[in-house]
């Protein structure tokens, strides 16, 4: 077969191929590479990084289509200090951003990425983020010199041809997004399989809707359709159309009486959002009837429809799953999505041509090598401590591969919904469920969110984080815009979603967990979706709407009284200190604060 001229354009647009001309100018690619997005094409781009020494081809019988790769040791992770959003003014990104004057940054930019691709492909890869066409979707296209991010793309966003012929309608706007790794290659020199900078820029200029990204080959940093576009910059545009754009998954329940409930969650990092998403519940529940249906796991794009309902849309096509602690006890079903045509990034490789992470199966392997290379036992990991998969190792694994994946998860318009679920992780204090009031407590309730740092982040262990909407690292504006973005939305609403908080993680007198989590939040699930369906009662206490111990179905478990007392009792001491904890967030953001936070946070004090 004839092979085609990838340097053709493939659009008609005359701003998108002017855009081209001018960033082949700054850039100075060897080539440049017009995505079609076809599996042909996919599979050739991966044959390539095999034969580069980038991606490893992992043993066809045992995981069908999959691959490896080893980043550099030092692009393994979001870097937020490196991460900006350049708006006008300083004022405008708020306290809780890194912000550089737009005309410096664009300075520093220009040199950086001026010959920055010598030697290289540029790919013109353009991607909607949603069912492509669909009235809450929206374009970009990415210039970027990295195939890895290429086919990574693929699994995650909808991309290629029916992208170029939306673009080509002119309809909508395309945000611009900029990528290079930062690593020319001189002529005749030979390439690294993870090229990569050690100066890395993840730059947003929110006025003019442009991601430009430098130095890093890794996720969340190059993947722009994810962070960078489907939260930082779109949560720009939903405030500026009257939508939201969410860290959030969201999930269909299926109740014994075959009718859905529509629900959304924030948690922060390391709080099992993806396990929640892809919940399979007990045994008796399954027996009942339940069964949850998954829609996304990382970001919700919300929107109220003509009536003023909220629908929720996931607008990516893939899940970009932290690997460590993934099994077929804790998540069968992302287990099973990860079975086949996955790319997986700082796991283990087995001597047999397979994967094996920490926390895989309950016996590690005899033998692998890691992350880095390495050769790795459970041995050695006794005597060094030695990780055979790095902490932030990833799968990228298409939606559609998903077991519980909803039949209207494509749905252009999304899906209703009736519940939004906030959480964290929290050894004291916050009671396991409990619901806000009404919407604004809800919103306080979102705003002052927080979870306890782990071990894994920088900082001191055990202390409490605000991480408001779990949006913290991803909000492209100032945080007190933005709540009051969110209580400006209710106005749009004839019926507001209701608003809870959970928290998996409270410890008892022992030390341990008391909750078992993982299936078992069913049991809640099931008491917030009968909430939001007005069919059962709740309690009134200081802080919210709380079940008691009858209203949870615990068929199938034994979860005695006094553990229930436990983990949902109100300790109006700890609840002082909390909330003192909420006025140092607010301190940071007091000059853009809503009235209605300080209010809400008054009526608390009043209460407790
Ligand atoms: C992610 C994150 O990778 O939130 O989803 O960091
Ligand atoms: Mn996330």
């Amino acid at each position: 077969m004839k092979k085609r001229n990838f340097a053709k354009p493939l659009s008609a647009n005359t701003h998108l191929l002017r855009w081209v001309e001018k960033m082949v100018a700054l850039c100075k690619p060897a080539r440049v590479h017009w995505v079609d997005g076809s599996k042909a094409e996919y599979d050739e781009l991966c044959a390539e990084m095999v034969a580069s020494g980038t991606f490893t081809k992992l043993n066809a019988k045992l995981w069908p289509g999959c691959y490896h790769a080893r980043s550099d040791a030092g692009d393994v992770a979001r870097v937020e200090d490196r991460t900006y959003i350049c708006s006008l003014s300083k004022e405008a990104a708020g306290p809780t951003n890194n912000w550089v004057n737009p005309y410096e940054m664009r300075k520093k930019l220009r040199d950086l990425f001026s010959g920055c691709m010598a030697g290289r492909t540029m790919y013109v890869l353009p991607f909607s983020m949603g069912p492509v066409g669909g009235p809450m979707s929206q374009i970009g296209v990415q210039l970027t010199d990295s195939p890895y991010v290429v086919v990574n793309m693929r699994i995650m966003a909808r991309i290629g041809l029916p992208v170029y012929a939306e673009i080509d309608k002119g309809e909508k706007r395309v945000v611009p997004c900029m990528h290079s790794v930062g690593a020319p290659l001189k002529p005749g020199a030979k390439d690294v399989p993870w090229p990569c900078n050690a100066e890395k820029y993840i730059v947003h200029f929110p006025e003019t809707r442009e991601i430009w990204s430098f130095g890093s080959g890794y996720g969340g940093n190059a993947l722009l359709g994810k962070k960078c576009f489907a939260l930082r910059i779109a949560s720009n545009l939903a405030r500026d159309e009257g939508w939201m754009a969410e860290h959030m998954l969201i999930l269909g329940v299926e109740d014994p009486h075959g009718e859905k409930t529509y629900v959304a969650a924030a948690f922060p990092s390391a709080c099992g959002k993806t396990n929640f998403a892809m919940l399979i519940p007990p045994a008796a529940f399954k027996r009942k009837g339940w069964k949850i249906w998954t829609v996304g796991d990382d970001i919700a794009w919300i929107k109220p429809d003509a009536d003023g309902r909220l629908h929720a849309m996931n607008p990516e096509a893939g899940f970009f799953g932290v690997a460590p602690g993934t099994s077929v006890k804790t998540n069968p079903n992302a287990m099973a999505a990860l079975a086949k045509n996955t790319i997986f990034t700082n796991v283990a490789l087995t001597p047999d041509g397979g994967v094996w992470w920490e926390g895989m199966t309950d016996k590690p392997p005899a033998e692998c090598t890691d992350w880095q290379g390495q050769h790795w036992t459970p041995e050695i990991a006794k005597l060094t401590g030695a990780k055979a998969a790095h902490p932030n190792s990833r799968f990228t694994a298409p939606a559609s591969q998903c077991p519980s994946i909803d039949p209207d998860w494509e749905k252009p318009e999304g899906v209703p919904l009736s519940a939004i679920i906030f959480g964290g992780r929290r050894a004291a204090t916050i009671p396991l469920i409990y619901q806000a009031f009404n919407w604004s407590a809800g919103v306080y309730m979102g705003a002052t969110m927080g979870s306890e740092m782990t071990a894994a982040a920088a900082g001191t262990l055990g202390k409490v984080r605000r991480d408001p909407f779990a949006m913290l690292p991803f909000c492209g504006y100032h945080m007190g815009d933005y709540f009051r973005h969110w209580i400006m939305m209710q106005k749009k609403l004839t019926a507001t979603p209701r608003i809870f908080h959970v928290n998996w993680f409270r410890k008892g007198a022992d030390g341990g967990f008391t909750w078992p989590g993982f299936s078992e939040n069913m049991r809640i699930l099931k008491w917030i979706v009968d909430r939001a369906r007005g069919r059962t009662l709740a309690q009134e206490t200081p802080i919210g709407w709380m079940p008691s111990y009858e209203d949870i179905d615990w068929t199938g478990l034994d979860f005695d009284r006094a553990k229930w007392d436990g983990i949902m009792a109100f300790d109006r001491a700890a609840w002082r200190s909390e909330v003192i904890g909420h006025e140092e967030l607010f301190i940071d953001l007091h000059d853009r604060l809503p009235k209605e936070m300080i209010y809400e946070r008054e009526l608390l004090i009043c209460r407790i």
